[in-house]
């Protein structure tokens, strides 16, 4: 085997802002803040905002009469984001619990949610506070992937589908969250103004095993018995020889406040 199963743990802060680097991470975001117009002036809140990722985008966007509010519940995602901006005066970063969000109800005009949702207690509660944070007017980007779609290449299609299926049922906590963001954000009283799909492409083996944890959860599939050690191992192997293929749907939903 040329690659064995033993991930190490990343450093998340790291990863993210590479992560937001790559192709697929600029062209989804580029996309929402587009779909945002943010205008000079407005306060613009960014919910789960790690470390730090798109508040320069954000504060360039809003310019020096507008303000950007970054809130995460991680510190160590956070000494980063303060970091990262530090030399922006607009830009303040508060950490937070998403389920209390530490603003004045409706003084916010735009406000983004990046691939947060799937982690949180209850994705409709943060969408509520969300509602109530925001302006009349006001725009809300929602982005989240739909970890059912993930397709891996293998000649063992079938433990790919078990891959997939692990990682939904056991991995993420609302991994499906993101064909259901249009309904949850009417649900919590928004409208829908877009919504639109992209797939990222992973067709490097390691950035496809960091980004969608391919060894790491493996690994802990098999210790819990849901896929066999041998086929496991024999996937995961088969993948790194390559050539490799991942793909993902992700979910973006830009809705207003009536
Ligand atoms: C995948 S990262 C995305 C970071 C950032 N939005 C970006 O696009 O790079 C998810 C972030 O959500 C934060 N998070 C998860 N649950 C949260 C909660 N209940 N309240 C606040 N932040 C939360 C994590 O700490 C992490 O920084």
């Amino acid at each position: 085997m040329s690659k064995t199963l033993g991930v190490p743990t990343p450093d998340q802060a790291t990863y993210m802002l590479r992560a937001a680097s790559e192709d697929a991470g600029r062209t989804y975001k580029r996309q929402l803040l587009d779909l945002l117009d943010l205008r000079p002036g407005h306060t613009v809140l960014d919910v789960g905002c790690g470390p730090g990722t798109d508040l320069p985008a954000l504060a360039e966007r809003v310019g020096a009469s507008g303000r950007v509010i970054g809130v995460d519940q991680d510190p160590a995602m956070l000494a980063t984001a303060r970091e990262r901006t530090a030399a922006v005066d607009t830009v303040e970063i508060r950490e937070a619990d998403a389920h209390v969000l530490p603003v004045a109800p409706g003084t916010v005009d735009r406000a983004k949610i990046d691939r947060v949702l799937m982690h949180v207690r209850s994705p409709a509660e943060v969408l509520a506070q969300l509602h109530t944070a925001t302006r009349t007017g006001a725009l809300v980007g929602l982005v989240e992937p739909d970890w059912d779609t993930l397709a891996v290449d293998s000649e063992d299609l079938e433990t790919s589908r078990a891959f997939t299926r692990y990682t939904t049922e056991k991995v993420v906590r609302h991994a499906t969250v993101g064909r259901g963001l249009a309904r949850l954000a009417v649900q919590a009283g928004f409208r829908i103004e877009t919504t639109i799909t992209n797939a990222p492409l992973f067709t490097d083996f390691e950035h496809g095993d960091h980004t969608l944890g391919l060894g790491r959860n493996m690994q802990q599939a098999i210790a819990e018995g849901h896929i066999d050690r041998t086929r496991g191992e024999a996937w995961f192997a088969g993948l790194a020889r390559g050539p490799f293929y991942a793909s993902f749907t992700l979910v973006t939903v830009v809705c207003s406040r009536p």
